[in-house]
């Protein structure tokens, strides 16, 4: 199935919030763009699998999460890269905003759940996701943009222009 256009998709934040930079440094054959309601069926967990265990609660679980994203709005920029061939999602990555009473009532930019289909990956796309997470947060006004990752990946983040800075502390439930 060939790419559907983005004015026919229910998008979670407008399409234009994409830099155009970073969609005409992606190759052709491919698309970025917000998560759009129907995502589920393209293969957005596949995608994120490659993170962790991706455990599939059916579409209308998957729809009613999109749908609390949305309604915080200004909060969560969650953004896919499209194979325009088959329509499928091959990359993915969210940018969540937290507003902040410090920083002169600034944001900080929060970067998630960064995933690149095994067999894209190597190809800039990762790079690609991170520019255009970092495009968003600073249009929005946050003053820094971080992440938490594996100590492999620190070089991948590095290449993306990021430096490491203390140390994320976790306590599980
Ligand atoms: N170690 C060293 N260098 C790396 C690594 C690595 N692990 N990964 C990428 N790079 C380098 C590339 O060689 C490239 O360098 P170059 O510009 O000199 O050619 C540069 O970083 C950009 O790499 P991309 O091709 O954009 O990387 P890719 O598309 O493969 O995406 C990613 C990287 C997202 C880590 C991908 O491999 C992936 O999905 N891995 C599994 C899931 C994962 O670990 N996600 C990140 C979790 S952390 C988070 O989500 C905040």
């Amino acid at each position: 199935m060939p790419l559907t256009p983005d004015s026919d998709l229910d998008l979670l934040f407008p399409a234009s919030f994409i830099s155009a930079e970073v969609k005409s440094q992606l190759h052709e054959s491919l698309h970025i763009r917000p998560l759009a309601a129907t995502d589920h069926a393209r293969g957005h967990l596949a995608v994120l699998s490659v993170l962790t265990v991706a455990t599939d609660h059916g579409e209308a679980a998957w729809q009613a999460q999109f749908q609390a994203l949305r309604n915080a709005p200004n909060t969560y920029y969650a953004l896919v890269i499209v194979d325009k061939a088959s329509d499928r999602i091959v990359g993915a990555g969210t940018l969540f905003v937290e507003r902040k009473f410090l920083r002169g009532l600034g944001s900080v930019g929060h970067i998630e759940d960064i995933a690149v289909d095994k067999a894209q990956q190597g190809k800039k796309l990762g790079l690609r996701i991170i520019q255009a997470l970092t495009h968003i947060s600073e249009a929005s006004g946050c003053y820094k943009t971080i992440l938490n990752c594996s100590d492999a990946n620190i070089p991948f983040y590095q290449k993306c222009g990021f430096e490491k800075k203390e140390n994320e502390m976790a306590k599980y439930a």
